[in-house]
């Protein structure tokens, strides 16, 4: 089973959802750490509760220095044997640096039908622009924000009415059924490619009005 590192910055209702996923028998990958760059993370205490390993690794100790954090991270994620990471409400951009290192090996979760909406605010902007069709995106974490291969999508309605907060909770039900789903691809593959039509059976998993 391949080690995953979970990486979060607040809830971690995604993480969670990994961690049932994979403790369910043959699945291919285990979580082997929790890591988050804030200490008051909510999901550390739920990812400790159910025994699995954490790390907390600030990012003010090392101010405006990303690259000294990155390497803090990196050495955290190497000591724990970690072969894929999972970015699931990681709030920070990554460098280069870090994303090279884990190139075809970093899953990022995004709340939103990409390459409609990268960046913050997505189901506000979403329903500002007017869309009937919402969603979430796993994809394959490269330099350029929110912009790697896509993996897996899953597709909601907007509904009349809907607020930011409604529609941000119809998209969240289905991140938790989507993220697992694409690490079970990635952990299952052979070999992991930057290009995931590479990997035999590897095509893209989308479903429309997933419910
Ligand atoms: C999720 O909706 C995730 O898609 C989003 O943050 C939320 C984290 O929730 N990620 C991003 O916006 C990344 N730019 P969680 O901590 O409960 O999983």
């Amino acid at each position: 089973r391949r080690r995953v590192a979970v990486l979060i910055s607040g809830r971690g209702s995604n993480m969670a959802a990994l961690l049932e996923a994979a403790a369910a028998p043959g699945f291919p990958a285990e979580v082997a750490l929790v890591l988050s760059n804030r200490a008051d993370a909510a999901g550390l205490a739920h990812a400790a509760a159910r025994g699995v390993a954490t790390a907390v690794v600030e990012s003010r100790p090392h101010g405006r220095d990303r690259a000294a954090h990155e390497r803090a991270v990196q050495s955290v994620l190497e000591a724990h044997g970690i072969e894929l990471v999972c970015l699931a409400g990681y709030m920070r951009i990554l460098t280069p640096w870090l994303v090279g290192r884990w190139a075809g090996r970093m899953l990022n979760i995004h709340p939103s039908l990409l390459p409609a909406f990268p960046g913050l605010d997505t189901h506000q902007r979403a329903i500002a622009a007017g869309c009937t069709l919402h969603g979430c995106t796993v994809h394959l974490v490269t330099e350029e924000m929110d912009a790697g291969p896509i993996l897996a999508q899953a597709a909601v309605p907007v509904l009349p009415g809907d607020d930011p907060d409604t529609l941000a909770a119809r998209v969240l039900a289905q991140e938790h059924r989507l993220y697992p789903l694409a690490l079970r691809r990635v952990a299952a593959g052979a070999g992991w490619a930057a290009d995931p039509g590479a990997a035999p059976g590897a095509a893209p998993e989308s479903d429309l009005w997933a419910d």
